[in-house]
């Protein structure tokens, strides 16, 4: 017997799950919001990994670090020195802190506002779309729905050689809430993860080196984005080695003792905080009791069809935990839409257009096909490209880095991909999403008036470079 009854019951609440209750709130659907993460002060904290322990600390500490390193490394250029600049720690995190309190609070009032109900604890599908909630005093109640949509999200994976213990191996969690600098940093996987945050502790001042696996450096991005950027990280002296198979963690009282093989042979390296980040895997443990006929597949992830309902009546499934990019929108998006599919409207996510972006220094955007998934798949197409460097405003920025690249289909011109490194590509991909979601030209980003001077203009100008009529390339 259920102790309470809901329309929808919704397990997690990161940006798949809170947003998706939120509209099914909107909706006028009776909505309940399961989570059981507890927040540094001892309170359930709302917004899952992406604002408690990911998408939103992480930028936090890039941009106070990114202050921190323009100091030595900008102001110069414009003719401003300071001496003696030190970073206080207690301030540097604390400040993070308060804006993960900030946006944690702000999904409790929207839980208010729109009456949605949360239930503080872990949530189990039972059969019959029951959930049973486990409280962190271990009191169990149980709850029924009409609809259960599960968003349980994703975890770090762990290496069996290199265990997280939290302080000297640790994942992006442990990595946020570093008491000082460490003064070697080793980082496992060249992902978004390792980039991100070995940035962070880069600017801060401490030695980064960063072993890869694969022999290609960032082998999701379009391949001259990716070369561009290993340049310049390179130059900021992360230290990014490629091709390294690490065998072996051992942590003794001086550090963090790794063997690694690379190209040339058997390496060894010491470090003093080494952070792994090889990539995330969908989080299910405990979520399923085994009669309710939810499948996993060979990954792990929740089975579901382009609908995001996994086969089972009124079990719904979205973010992480499910096929697509583990990205933090994309998991909003499917939470809008599996509410509105369940309020008998027409819901809409569309993966293929889906923006990546990568916040390091420069900034990677993407959204699309890169040239070599083209190039297998067999598809014609044309390419334009223009670089920072002849964009006046970002001269002026003096952050005159990389470029946009524009990918049409060779006989349509329909945009099939964009990529970027430079400055705030992370707010240009948006308007190429724009245009790729409307199923645009590159005619049609090149007939548009970009004001000028901005960034934006290197999306213009490699829109017309795609028929060779970029104005300032010469
Ligand atoms: P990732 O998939 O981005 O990168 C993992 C890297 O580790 C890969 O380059 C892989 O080749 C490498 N690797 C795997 N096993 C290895 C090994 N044994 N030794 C050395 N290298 C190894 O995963 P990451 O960085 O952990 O991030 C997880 C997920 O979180 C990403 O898929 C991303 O979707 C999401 N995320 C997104 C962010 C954003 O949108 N800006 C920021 C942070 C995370």
């Amino acid at each position: 017997m259920s102790d309470q009854q809901f329309d929808v019951i919704v397990i997690g609440a990161g940006p798949a799950g809170y947003v998706a209750a939120i509209r099914a709130a909107q909706l006028g659907l009776k909505t309940a919001c399961v989570d059981d993460f507890t927040g540094k002060d001892g309170k359930q904290a709302l917004g899952g990994t992406c604002l408690n322990v990911g998408c939103i600390p992480s930028k936090a500490l890039l941009d106070s670090s990114r202050q921190f390193w323009n100091i030595s490394h900008n102001f110069p250029v414009h003719g401003i020195s300071v001496e003696g600049a030190k970073v206080d720690m207690g301030t540097f995190i604390g400040r993070k802190d308060k804006i993960v309190k900030q946006f944690t609070g702000g999904i409790a009032q929207l839980f208010k506002a729109n009456k949605v109900t949360a239930f503080y604890g872990k949530g189990k599908l039972l059969k019959g779309n029951q959930v049973e909630v486990t409280g962190k005093d271990g009191s169990k109640q149980t709850l029924a729905a009409t609809n259960v949509i599960l968003a349980s999200g994703s975890v770090p994976i762990e290496l069996p050689f290199a265990k997280f213990d939290g302080k000297a191996i640790v994942d992006n969690a442990g990595a946020l809430d570093f008491t000082e600098v460490p003064r070697r940093l080793g980082v496992i996987g060249a992902g978004v993860i390792g980039l991100e945050l070995g940035s962070v502790w880069k600017r801060m001042g401490a030695e980064v080196t960063v072993l890869e696996a694969l022999p290609d450096f960032l082998g999701a991005a379009d391949a001259d984005i990716a070369k561009i950027a290993l340049k310049e990280f390179t130059k900021q002296g992360l230290q990014i080695k490629l091709g390294a198979k690490v065998s072996k963690a051992e942590v003794k009282k001086d550090g963090v003792y790794l063997s690694y093989t690379d190209k040339e042979g058997e390496q060894s390296l010491v470090v003093d905080k080494l952070l792994v980040a090889v990539g995330r895997r969908a989080y299910t443990d405990g979520l399923l009791a085994e009669d309710t006929g939810v499948r996993l597949d060979e990954r792990g992830r929740i089975v579901v069809d382009e609908h995001n309902h996994t086969g089972v009546d009124g079990v719904w499934a979205i973010g992480d935990a499910v096929r697509g990019p583990m990205l933090a929108h994309k998991g909003s998006e499917e939470g809008v839409a599996v509410a509105e599919w369940i309020a008998g409207k027409a819901g809409h996510v569309n993966l293929d257009t889906v923006p990546w972006v990568i916040y390091t220094e420069p900034e990677i955007a993407w959204a699309g096909k890169t040239e070599k998934q083209l190039k297998d798949e067999g598809v014609p197409y044309k390419v334009g490209t223009f670089p920072f460097a002849a964009i006046g405003r970002a001269v002026a920025m003096n952050e005159a880095i990389g470029q946009v690249k524009v990918i049409a289909h060779a006989e349509t011109d329909r945009i099939l991909g964009v990529h970027m490194v430079g400055p705030g590509v992370s707010e240009l991909i948006a308007e190429c999403v724009v245009a790729m979601e409307f199923k645009g030209s590159s005619e049609d980003l090149a007939r548009i008036v970009h004001a000028h001077p901005t960034l934006s203009e290197a999306v213009h100008e490699a829109a017309l470079s795609v028929d060779k009529r970029a104005i300032h390339k010469g």
